[in-house]
């Protein structure tokens, strides 16, 4: 079982990864964000794509998803831990550096190629369960493990609201995610996914509160930054204590 991760802000480069192997990235469906690093994180094996490329280059809509998803299935990846920073919506996940491991997702995105499927190949993958039971499990346990005492929560389920960024939403939009059961918001979970799922591939996500969304508190800039770079050291311990418990 080959684990493959895909993580966005904060994450474009991974120093802490012994890289061992690079592959360019480049598919049927045009390039990946970035070659897929084939390596040990805190000595585990893994590969690792990051989802904005290098230097952030690419806003969330500009993202190839089905050539990210496509590059780490090709380079052996049966499973997808996705890294996302969101920001929360409902009571309990407001406070910043809270962890999220979600269990449904509510698709607001647009104009994003989010299908593999072709004239005559057409894919309806069942969508009900986006997420893989085990492997949230794994990534719930993990985290917990990982916090200190004082840490921030780790909740385990979760509605994510994908929207189409790059701005953030309005108050009012933030008010119809919370009336259709969304409990935070990232732009780049869908058609992330959705284009595992349609590869056979399963995928679970770990989501780091970085900001009260719209309307529900303060949204700093300044803070974000902080807070995405407090909780990365959690998260990458986190992956690598996961990986060795997937099977
Ligand atoms: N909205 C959408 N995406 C995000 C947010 C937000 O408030 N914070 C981090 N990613």
């Amino acid at each position: 079982m080959t684990i493959g991760i895909i993580a966005g802000s904060g994450f474009d480069r991974l120093d802490e990864l012994e890289v061992l192997h690079e592959t360019h990235g480049t598919t049927p469906w045009g390039r990946a964000s970035a070659p897929v690093q084939q390596g040990r994180l805190h000595g585990q094996p893994v590969l690792f794509l990051s989802r904005h490329g290098v230097g952030h280059a690419l806003a969330p809509h500009e993202i190839n998803y089905r050539a990210n998803v496509a590059a780490l299935r090709d380079a052996g990846a049966s499973a997808l831990l996705g890294v996302y920073t969101v920001g929360g919506i409902t009571a309990g996940v407001l406070e910043p550096g809270t962890l999220v491991v979600p269990h449904q997702i509510v698709d607001y995105t647009w104009g994003r190629e989010h299908t593999y499927s072709q004239p005559g190949d057409v894919l309806h993958v069942d969508f009900s369960e986006p997420f893989d039971g085990p492997l949230r499990e794994v990534l719930v346990t993990a985290a917990r493990e990982e916090g200190g005492a004082g840490a921030p929560p780790v909740v385990d389920g979760g509605v994510y609201g994908a929207s189409q960024g790059p701005r953030l939403e309005t108050a009012a939009e933030i008010d119809r995610m919370e009336r259709d059961g969304c409990d935070v918001v990232g732009m780049t979970g869908m058609p992330e996914v959705s284009l595992a799922r349609e590869l056979g591939m399963r995928i679970a996500g770990i989501c780091l509160v970085v900001n009260p969304a719209a309307g529900r508190g303060v949204i700093s800039m300044d803070e974000i930054r902080e807070t995405a770079a407090a909780g990365r050291a959690r998260i990458l311990a986190t992956l690598a204590r996961a990986v060795p418990r997937i099977s």
